[in-house]
This record gives structure tokens, C-alpha cells and sequence, in this order.
């Protein structure tokens, strides 16, 4: 285990996904401003998920600095007839690490469906990109006591077609979806309750793969509150919305991240 509770091959992710903000010239200075703020990486992954045009401009600021870059949604197939989608390898030419699968926000505005997300998550493995795959209860299942109905359906529907032994290459984001963009966190027990009910899911195909999964939390996370959040010993970094526009208060997020 290392100071943060994870065990080391575990390393803590941190994630800003921007959603539809930035112009390139925005995501530019974005990360000229963000570079000189990070602390000393060396214990922590730290990754910037802009929307797609912004995708070479972020690779090509933030190269050499190890700061990683993901993509927020991508189609299953490697090319064809579906306008308006992009593809697993036109990312990966793009200089993107990963990708962000089934946000709340995809699959309740864009219907996303499972269906789709169990063919996107072996795809982009396949081209090479980690995926992010993003799990979470709306406040309406959490009330009706279906939280744990609603997990257990995505992340077995989500992973069905993942190989077992590659299961711990995809990052779960649990974000309650009544967190995400509200100011409301969820509680340290309904973090550490969700988190590991969600790795007992993985554990369900695979023991070994489970406990090296890394599951992040995501839903309001801000300067001021990560650090608590991350001390959690099943949270293993943090997919960051609104707190991650701004470079100073996503460095201050990054600094909580190293212990
Ligand atoms: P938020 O968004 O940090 O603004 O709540 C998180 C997310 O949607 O990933």
C-alpha cells in the first residue's frame, strides 16, 4: 500500500473532463498556465479530457510533460457510414491515452445505451486507448434503493465482452449522477459502499483483475474537498468536472491527489 491507502500498483488517476467548453486557444493557454502549477507527478497519473477539436491542440502543449490526454466519447467501429462519430484509431493518431465511456451526460441526453458501451470499451482497448468507463445511480434509483441494481447492471452489460484478464485496464468512474455539476457529494459512506460494491462486481469475473481496477469517483469533486475524497482507501483518483476549467483549482486538486 502506498500513503494514500491504494496498493501501489494501483496508481491514482486524476481526470478533467472539460464537457463542451474551451476553443483550442482556450485549451492552449489552459494548459500553459495549468504546466507550472502541477506538483511533482511521479506518484500520480494527471490526464485532460477536452472536446475533440481541442484534442491535438492540448497534445501538442502539454507534450513531454507527461500530463496524459482522453477523449470523452468515441464510436465502436474503426470507420464507416456514421456521420458525425469518430473513431478508436483516428484518436489514437490524434495522441490520445484513453477515453471517457458512457458519461452520464452521453447516456442521458445522446441515449447512449449499455448496448453500445459493451462493444465500445473491447474496442478501444483493442486500438490501445484506456477507457474510462462512467457508472452511476440517478438520485430517483438511489431512493428507491436501486443504486446497487443500477451498478450491477452497467458494469456487468458495460464489461460482457471485455477478456477477463484485461479487466483491470479499464478505469470505473462511479459518479452518482444527482452529484455530478450540483455541489453535492456523496457521502464518504456511499463513496466507499458504491466503490467497493463496484469492485466486488469486477471480482465477480476476476479476483485478481478486481483489486488491480482502479475506480475513481466522480460528482462535484473541487479543491476543497479532494482531498478526503481521495483518502478513501478504494478511491483511486478522481474524474473532475467543473473544478477542472479552471488550471488553478485542477492544480489544487492534483496536489491533494500526492501524498
Ligand atoms: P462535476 O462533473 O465535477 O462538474 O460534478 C463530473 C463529471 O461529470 O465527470
Amino acid at each position: 500500500m502506498n500513503a494514500g491507502g491504494q496498493p501501489a500498483n494501483r496508481t491514482p488517476l486524476l481526470a478533467g473532463n472539460w464537457k463542451m467548453h474551451k476553443t483550442v486557444a482556450e485549451a492552449r493557454s489552459f494548459v500553459a498556465r495549468l504546466l507550472p502549477q502541477l506538483p511533482d507527478r511521479g506518484a500520480i497519473e494527471v490526464g485532460l479530457c477536452p472536446p475533440f477539436l481541442g484534442l491535438r491542440a492540448v497534445a501538442e502543449a502539454a507534450a513531454g510533460s507527461g500530463v496524459k490526454l482522453y477523449a470523452q466519447n468515441m464510436h465502436h467501429a474503426q470507420e464507416g457510414a456514421f456521420t458525425g462519430e469518430v473513431s478508436a484509431p483516428m484518436l489514437v493518431e490524434a495522441g490520445v491515452d484513453g477515453v471517457i465511456l458512457g458519461h452520464s451526460e452521453r447516456r442521458a441526453y445522446f441515449g447512449e445505451s449499455d448496448r453500445e458501451l459493451q462493444l465500445k470499451v473491447p474496442a478501444a482497448l483493442q486500438a490501445g486507448l484506456m477507457p474510462i468507463l462512467c457508472v452511476g445511480e440517478t438520485e430517483e434509483e438511489r431512493d428507491r434503493g436501486d443504486t446497487e441494481r443500477r451498478l450491477r447492471h452497467q458494469v456487468q452489460e458495460d464489461l460482457h465482452l471485455v477478456d477477463s484478464e484485461r479487466l483491470s485496464e479499464v478505469v470505473i468512474a462511479y459518479e452518482p449522477v444527482w452529484a455530478i455539476g450540483t455541489g453535492r457529494v456523496a457521502s464518504t459512506e456511499q463513496c466507499d459502499e458504491a466503490m467497493s460494491f463496484i469492485r466486488a462486481l469486477v471480482g465477480d469475473r476476476c479476483k485478481e483483475q478486481a483489486e488491480l481496477t482502479r475506480i475513481l469517483y466522480g460528482g462535484s469533486v473541487n479543491a476543497e474537498n479532494a482531498a478526503e475524497l481521495l483518502a478513501l482507501p478504494d478511491v483511486d483518483g478522481a474524474l473532475v468536472g467543473g473544478a477542472s476549467l479552471d488550471p488553478y483549482s485542477f492544480a489544487a486538486i492534483a496536489a491533494a491527489a500526492v501524498r
